[in-house]
């Protein structure tokens, strides 16, 4: 049962709740009309204390395509958070008017702060270079429809891996399936996390390489995963400099891949990789966002439980 539960981390779900929503998501592609009022009388609060285009707007649309409503901030500036008002605080009193919240927050956990002050459901929208499970939830429902299976896959995450938070959410999420392997492509200074390498991928035994060139790895991907490097995360404008560009994907690279190697990016995307790659049918990144809308309306459904 998923009602009344908050998603704050990808493994918050189990592999068959996570069927569960899907398998709604497909629905509600197949026939969106059958769900246009599902949610009447429901609302949304959406908390953004950082920048966001897709997620925030997915979630928003998601509710109002099921006939809920939906308040909230995109810009913290503009609630009571510069008056010095605590996340505690300020989720509990959203909880007096809505039903459902979704956070994203610089700080890392601060979506969890939330949870632990209040019986509604939390939705977990990226919290600083730590994770974004309802990305996973996206990422995992696109892989899921275009490749039939979530078993079996190589799968090559490349770019930004320290800061990258959809890709600290994808791996945990992914090493549960049988049969996944992954390559981690990225400068030395931008390899995952050391709790990732550690508790996620050696403690579960998963097949995992780390490798400096995208071109060495093209060849035996099933799936390439990019990111761009999270400026906003970096010390110092230099490092950010030298790093951001050290990766971009072009139409000459993806000669090296196999025909069907999907192309994948949480968007936005800033030079890795090239406007030309938009239309090779390898490219999956605006199908991607669409599905991020999908499998939001199904996951506000479970968790209300309407
Ligand atoms: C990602 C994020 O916010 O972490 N964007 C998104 O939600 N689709 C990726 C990014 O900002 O690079």
């Amino acid at each position: 049962m998923l009602k009344g539960r908050h998603l704050l981390e990808p493994l918050d779900f189990s592999i068959s709740e996570l069927d569960d929503v899907f398998a709604l998501a497909e629905e509600i592609i197949i026939q969106p009309e059958l769900f246009a009022r599902v949610c009447s009388g429901k609302l949304l609060a959406t908390l953004f204390y950082e920048p966001s285009t897709r997620t925030r707007f997915s979630f928003e649309a998601a509710m109002y395509k099921l006939g809920g409503q939906v308040i909230g901030f995109s810009e913290p500036n503009s609630s009571s958070v510069v008056k010095g008002e605590s996340i505690a605080d300020t989720i509990r009193t959203v909880a007096c008017y809505a039903d459902i919240a979704v956070m994203r927050h610089p700080k890392e956990g601060a979506p969890k702060v939330a949870a632990y002050n209040t019986s509604m459901p939390v939705i977990n929208a990226g919290d600083g270079g730590h994770q974004h499970p309802t990305q996973t939830l996206t990422d995992l429902l696109t892989i899921k429809s275009i490749k039939g299976s979530l078993n079996n896959l190589t799968v090559g995450l490349c770019g930004d891996l320290k800061f990258g938070r959809t890709t600290h959410s994808l791996i945990e999420a992914l090493a549960r399936y049988e049969g996944i392997r992954f390559v981690l492509i990225s400068p030395e200074e931008l390899r995952v996390p050391d709790y990732i390498r550690k508790e996620v991928l050696t403690k579960k035994g998963r097949s995992f390489t780390e490798v400096e060139s995208m071109e060495e790895a093209l060849p035996i991907l099933d799936i390439l995963y990019m990111t761009r490097v999270q400026k906003e995360r970096f010390f110092n404008e230099e490092d950010y400099v030298r790093l951001k560009d050290r990766y971009i994907l072009d139409a000459e690279k993806m000669k090296l891949a196999h025909e069907d190697m999907m192309v994948l990016h949480p968007l936005p995307r800033v030079n890795e990789i090239a406007v030309e790659v938009d239309n090779d049918p390898r490219a999956f990144y605006f199908q991607q966002a669409k599905y991020g809308m999908f499998v939001r309306m199904a996951l506000i459904m479970k968790l209300l439980g309407v």
